[in-house]
């Protein structure tokens, strides 16, 4: 695939303040704080290091997790949540921002990069734009989390120009955050010349070019519990796909609309005309659609529930579906085996449950055996593959959740839409 944005090859940066917006959202230790992967984190050095090494002076932004900007937005949240806005304090709502500090990111990228990373105060404020003003060639500083500024998730035009302000030059590498039309990811773009990195590169040219040229079978492989969520991918891979195959909670929906009996599990009903539209699809276009043919099922949503095997579509009630099925495992790693390129995004069963993470376990495993190309969504099925220590046998794994899956179903963007064509 031809890559259509300029990158950081196509522009002097020798001796410029370069506005770097990354991806640093990584997952933390619920209790500790401490990051539990850094994969995010090492996806941007060959960006931040040919910065670096060309002259430029580098100011790293990202967001980290959904921190609330303004304590009034703080208090409505706390109440849709039940809680009285009486019991709620500032010292609360600031402790939750504290959490979600970047320092603990810079700490992290400055061991990685073997170089101090300064640390700002703030996004826009004093502390950054005096840290930014002083910033050197070669060095890194790193502003406070986007997302404390109210204006980042509204891509409010003035939050935009104060960011672009202390810079000459906006550098995206962010692809994880590329389907967010926020300040620091889009509006930054209107006030300053606009490249990508080396990982928006390399996702874009990846993904892009398994959708656009793919070697052939193309299998798609599709979990995660809601079809809902999968309406967008599930349409444009029938459009490309030779065989789609649909496993984790949403495969309830597609085996009730064909008349199944699907117990207690995880049923979308609203989506069963919409499954039903999509066999007919796939069926009418040739594509294959591989439904489960048996189910692992559960008499309660417990990693000690009793469980047993049957037929799919023939879950008695007060049980519910968790994982797919012996037999299923077996049609769909057969489907893997023969195919060309293999994308998957999400599980195939409740993988944080050991007694059902079977399925996802065995398609981790026949795709680590597989000589296609194989492509990993981020989020749910990129932890599994790495969990499980095929993270290094696939071709690909995005580090992007929700920006892969926008990007699979064929959206603009808007993280990309906003950088300088070539
Ligand atoms: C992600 O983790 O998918 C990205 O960092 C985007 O985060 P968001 O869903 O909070 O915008």
């Amino acid at each position: 695939m031809n890559y259509s944005k300029k990158t950081v090859k196509d522009i002097d940066v020798k001796g410029k303040k370069v506005l770097l917006r990354c991806d640093f959202n990584v997952p933390q230790d619920k209790k500790t704080g401490e990051i539990t992967d850094d994969k995010r984190i090492r996806a941007a050095l060959p960006t931040i290091q040919y910065l670096l090494e060309q002259g430029a002076a580098v100011i790293a932004c990202s967001h980290l997790g959904k921190p609330v900007a303004t304590f009034d937005s703080y208090v409505k949240k706390q109440v849709e949540k039940g809680k009285n806005a009486e019991d709620i304090t500032k010292e609360e709502w600031e402790k939750s921002l504290k959490k979600l500090s970047l320092k603990i990111v810079a700490a992290r990228l400055s061991e990685l990069l073997g170089q101090p990373v300064i640390m700002a105060e703030d996004v826009v404020g004093a502390d950054a734009q005096a840290k930014a003003a002083a910033l050197k060639p070669g060095e890194i500083m790193l502003l406070e989390n986007t997302r404390f500024e109210k204006g980042e998730t509204k891509n409010d035009p003035a939050t935009a120009k104060a960011m672009a302000d202390m810079a000459e030059v906006y550098v995206s590498d962010a692809f994880g955050a590329v389907h967010r039309a926020h300040a620091s990811t889009a509006g930054v773009a209107d006030y300053l010349p606009a490249v990508s990195g080396f990982l928006i590169q390399k996702e874009l040219e990846i993904i892009g070019g398994a959708l656009a040229n793919p070697k052939r079978p193309l299998v798609a492989i599709l979990g995660g519990s809601k079809v809902s969520s999968k309406i967008g991918v599930i349409n444009n891979l029938l459009e490309i796909a030779d065989t789609i195959i649909i496993g984790g909670g949403m495969a309830y929906t597609f085996s009730a609309a064909d008349g199944g009996k699907v117990g207690d599990s995880l049923l979308e009903a609203d989506w069963m005309d919409y499954a039903k539209e999509m066999v007919a699809k796939a069926a009418a276009k040739g594509v294959k659609l591989l439904l489960p043919i048996d189910t692992v099922i559960a008499n309660a949503f417990a990693p000690d529930a009793e469980s047993k095997v049957v037929a799919a579509g023939e879950i008695p009630d007060g049980w519910q579906g968790l994982d797919i099925g012996p037999k299923t495992v077996e049609l769909y790693c057969n489907a893997v085996q023969d195919a060309g390129t293999v994308i998957w995004n999400g599980p195939m069963g409740v993988f944080e449950f050991a007694a059902f993470a079977k399925g996802t376990e065995a398609v981790a495993e026949a795709l680590s055996k597989t000589s296609a190309i194989t492509i990993i969504g981020g989020g749910d099925s990129a932890a599994a593959v790495q969990q499980l220590g095929y993270a290094d046998k696939m071709t690909h794994i995005s580090t992007g959740g929700g920006a892969s899956l926008e990007f699979m179903e064929g959206k603009v963007l808007p993280g990309v839409a906003c950088l300088l064509d070539k």
